[in-house]
């Protein structure tokens, strides 16, 4: 497939990147990830960058996690190269503030994408979850550490043990998301945010994100490793295959 995985646009100091897979709903695979670093490191040399909306590509999802097919071919060595996980630090410690638009489905990776962003705007529509359990592996692109900063411990077992899907009302009520708005006006909200985060002192914003990041993660390292460590074990599991291999099964089937 040589289509763009993820678009990107510049306007009055606001940055737009959009993952480019609405008939996979816009699963994250590995060009996706390589797609998403080109896009950091272009953005990085933007001069006076303010904010950087993430979004998904059409009206179905933003995010339905990693890549299945691909994921199902990993092994443990894989999971030591903490491929989407380097991906999500990226973008936590971004130097601007990340915002995630969320429409449609935001499961498995797309959720730890949009849990490493500081701020998070969801259509009424919008379902979150972290469904990993289900395939035999578990959330290590962050979720594991970020989940119970941002929701709580009991909030973060409850959602990762079970692997349930949230509507977005429920996002809102345990802070998962900051702002639940109709479907249609969510890149719209989510700018509108940007723009007033545009509006502040521009050396306070980034040095007010790079103080809460500090001060809210002073194990990250650690917890990075051990969630790498754990996935490597359950990589190699003939669970995981026999599970991933039935969701793929179920595509198959049809057509
Ligand atoms: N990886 C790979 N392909 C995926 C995918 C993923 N995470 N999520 C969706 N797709 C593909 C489907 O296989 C399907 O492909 P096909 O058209 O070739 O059959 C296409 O995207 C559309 O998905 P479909 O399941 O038909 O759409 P839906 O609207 O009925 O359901 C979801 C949407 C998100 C509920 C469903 O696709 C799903 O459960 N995806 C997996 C979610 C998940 O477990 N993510 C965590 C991964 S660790």
């Amino acid at each position: 497939m040589d289509e763009q995985r993820t678009l990107l646009e510049i306007a009055d100091r606001i940055a737009i990147v959009t993952l480019n897979a609405p008939e996979r709903r816009n699963a994250i695979d590995r060009a996706m990830v390589d797609a998403l670093h080109a896009d950091l490191t272009r953005l990085e040399s933007v001069p006076e960058l303010a904010a950087v909306v993430i979004t998904g590509a059409g009206d179905k999802a933003f995010a339905a996690g990693a890549d299945i097919a691909q994921l199902k071919e990993r092994t443990s060595r894989d999971a030591a190269a903490a491929i989407n996980s380097t991906l999500f630090a990226r973008v936590e410690n971004f130097p601007v503030p990340m915002i995630a638009a969320v429409r449609g489905f935001c499961l498995g990776g797309g959720c730890e994408l949009a849990i490493a962003c500081d701020l998070r705007v969801a259509g009424q529509s919008a379902k979150f979850g972290q469904p990993e359990v289900t395939l035999g592996i578990i959330p290590a692109a962050g979720a594991t550490y970020r989940l119970p900063r941002l929701i709580g411990l009991g909030r973060a077992r409850d959602l990762v043990y079970t692997g349930r899907i949230l509507d977005a009302a429920e996002a809102e009520r345990i802070g998962l998301v900051n702002r639940v708005v109709p479907d249609a006006e969510v890149l719209d909200a989510a700018l509108a945010l940007a723009r007033e985060i545009a509006h502040a002192g521009p050396l306070a914003v980034r040095a007010a994100k790079a103080a809460m990041n500090a001060l809210a993660r002073p194990n990250e390292g650690m917890a990075l490793t051990l969630e790498s460590a754990l996935q490597a074990v359950l990589f190699d599991s003939t669970d995981k295959h026999a599970r991933m291999q039935a969701f793929l099964d179920k595509r198959q089937k049809k057509s």
